[in-house]
């Protein structure tokens, strides 16, 4: 499930479901949705947080989920686009919070918070190659403009973990924290949005992502039919498959 609570001109949102490491399920998708939106809506709020567990920020879209084709069953409709849709077009500030691992879209969501705070032993990974997948939501874009080609290419096209040093040099993360202070940071950062002018932030914010913006929109778009069809693909069914047989997959068979 997702959390929030709002206070002093902050939106909190929090990933709660530990026993799955935080996987996100199609109704958790609308509920970040539902939040994103009802932080917009909210005059008070200033900016947002965004968090996991102190272990765990998220093991990405729920893999269960994946096999069914469940989570982009609706396309541009389907909850998972409703949640990046909104974090893309967040005009306020966000942050994240990031303790443990940010696998697949808790890497890719990265890519769209303006502020991005670690835990000093957090792991990122987008291992969307080695579930027979591709890249989503402009982070075949995006991460390459932060880390450079050959950088990006090394951890998509090989699904190659990234550390939190690794994430820290890639300008993927803003700053590394002890476990115990990522929160307590990114809240106080929140804060400051409090003490400035809400529409210089908003100008300001527009204007460094204008640069990309048409980029980004067209990206996702062609990510998004690929990854469908990847999705229906053999080689996705065999890679989710060894996850819950708890094996290797095996691709020699395909060509
Ligand atoms: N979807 C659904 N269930 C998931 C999940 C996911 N993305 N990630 C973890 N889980 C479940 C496991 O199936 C397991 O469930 P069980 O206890 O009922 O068997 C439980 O969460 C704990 O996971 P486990 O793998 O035992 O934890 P771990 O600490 O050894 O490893 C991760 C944590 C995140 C490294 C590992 O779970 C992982 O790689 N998950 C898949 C990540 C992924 O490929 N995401 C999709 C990206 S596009």
């Amino acid at each position: 499930m997702i959390k929030t609570e709002t206070a002093d001109g902050v939106a909190r949102i929090e990933i709660v479901r530990p026993e799955k490491k935080n996987a996100i399920t199609v109704a958790m998708y609308q509920q970040l949705a539902d939040a994103i939106a009802a932080a917009h809506e909210d005059a008070s709020v200033r900016a947002l947080v965004i968090h996991g567990q102190p272990d765990i920020f998220t093991a990405g879209n729920d893999l269960e989920d994946f096999m069914r084709h469940a989570s982009r069953e609706a396309g541009m409709d389907a909850p998972a686009f409703k949640f990046m849709r909104a974090l893309v077009d967040a005009d306020k500030p966000v942050i994240a919070a990031v303790n443990g691992a940010a696998v697949g879209i808790g890497t890719t969501l990265l890519m769209h918070c303006d502020l991005v705070y670690a835990a000093d032993n957090a792991m990122f990974s987008m291992p969307f190659v080695s579930l027979g997948l591709c890249p989503e939501f402009a982070s075949s874009l995006l991460v390459p403009l932060s880390a450079g080609y050959h950088r990006a290419a090394e951890k998509l096209l090989l699904s190659e973990p990234i550390s939190a040093e690794e994430a820290l040099e890639m300008g993927i993360v803003n700053r590394l924290l002890p476990p115990g202070e990522v929160l307590a940071h990114a809240k106080r950062q929140a804060a400051r949005f409090t003490q400035l002018p809400p529409a210089a932030v908003r100008e300001t914010k527009k204007l460094l992502r204008s640069g990309w913006k048409t980029a980004v929109e067209k990206t996702i778009s062609e990510e998004a039919q690929r990854f469908g069809r990847l999705l229906a693909s053999a080689e996705a069914k065999e890679a989710f498959t060894a996850f819950f047989e708890r094996r290797k997959p095996d691709f020699s068979r395909f060509a």
